[in-house]
């Protein structure tokens, strides 16, 4: 399948600020220069917050683990999982095409899809609540047919269960996912033959349905807000508050990585620290992540209006700097940087 990005797309993107702390947390916890493996939590995060994964979600994210946007690109459109299109905006409706579910109805339920989402799989509904397509085995194959709706599996579906869900989706309501016939998990279906003593009924669902049931977010949006964010490492790592005066002229200092002396072209004046006002936040510069930034003030860049005043030759002089060259001028960096300091 053809996989590229939707002819459609926002101006923008922004992550929710508590979804911007979360990722800024997923980052630590990699080594110094492997961020970039960050990339698959932080694509899925875009995406679960809002529903598809668009061109300036990828190039956001690419600009905070300084990878090159054709790196997130490569990622977002290998994985089957990102959805480049828009998707509806109740729920998306991922049907198990594989054997077990073929053999057991999976055409029936992607015809149901058909009449009423739409024609084709990944277009919306005519009302834009919904999407649907046909996906690879899932790995409930004992609970055939089944699909994915949301973040939980609906198993043991028939046509008419499966027409009842949808239309209870389409009211306003999210149906108990899990087995639709009764049975508790994957045993047979005339009951256990083995461990019969094992006692199953300790929750009223079994514990993936439970967990669902409790959180009570099958098919919402994360907006960051409804879960903890969970960082012991950091915890372990940094006393926070404590440390955290003395620990900020460090930062500084350790930023303060040596040009390349070999680079080309001229270099720009620079300073050795920030004015006293504080240094400029040059990651509002669009192509400018955090790792990039600190690189900037190593090479004593703080402010946009030194950036803004940067002739060729001395963009040939920080290019040769930083790691992806020709960034600064595919992102006009010196435009930016003026209405910046402008504003
Ligand atoms: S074949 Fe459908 S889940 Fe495995």
């Amino acid at each position: 399948m053809l996989r590229r990005l939707h002819k459609d797309q926002p101006e923008t993107f922004a992550f929710t600020s508590a979804n911007q702390k979360w990722a800024d947390a997923q980052i630590t916890k990699y080594p110094a220069g492997r961020q970039a493996s960050a990339i698959i939590p932080l694509l899925w995060r875009a995406q679960e917050q809002t529903g598809w994964l668009t061109r300036p979600a990828i190039e956001q994210v690419c600009a905070m683990l300084d990878l090159a946007y054709i790196r997130g690109l490569e990622v977002a459109s290998f994985y089957f999982m990102f959805q480049l299109q828009p998707v509806g905006s109740v729920a998306h409706i991922q049907v198990c095409g594989t054997l077990s579910c073929m053999i057991c109805g999976a055409e029936d339920l992607i015809g149901i899809c058909r009449d009423k989402i739409a024609g084709k799989a990944h277009a919306l509904s005519a009302d834009g609540q919904f999407s649907w397509e046909e996906v690879e085995c899932l790995g409930s194959c004992a609970n055939a047919p089944m699909a994915q709706i949301g973040k939980d599996y609906y198993e043991d579906l028939t046509a008419a269960r499966f027409t009842e869900i949808l239309d209870e989706l389409a009211a306003g309501q999210v149906p108990v996912p899990g087995p639709q016939n009764g049975r508790y998990a994957a045993e047979p279906l005339k009951g256990l033959t083995t461990l019969q003593d094992y006692d199953s009924g300790k929750t009223q669902y079994n514990a993936s349905v439970q967990l669902a049931v409790d959180l009570g977010d099958t098919i919402k949006r994360i907006d960051g807000t409804e879960i903890p964010l969970l960082t012991p490492w950091l915890g372990k790592v940094v006393p926070a508050k404590k440390k955290a005066a003395p620990k900020a002229k460090p930062a500084v200092a350790k930023a303060a990585s040596k040009p390349d002396a070999a680079a080309t072209g001229k270099k720009p004046r620079t300073m050795t620290a920030p004015r006293k006002s504080g240094a400029d936040d040059l990651k509002l510069i669009s192509g400018v992540g955090p790792k990039l930034e600190t690189v900037l003030n190593g090479l004593g860049f703080w402010h946009f209006d030194q950036v803004a005043k940067w002739t060729t030759a001395e963009i040939a002089w920080v290019d040769s700097n930083l790691k992806f060259k020709g960034r600064i001028e595919r992102d006009d960096w010196m435009a930016q940087a003026a209405k910046l300091a402008k504003a």
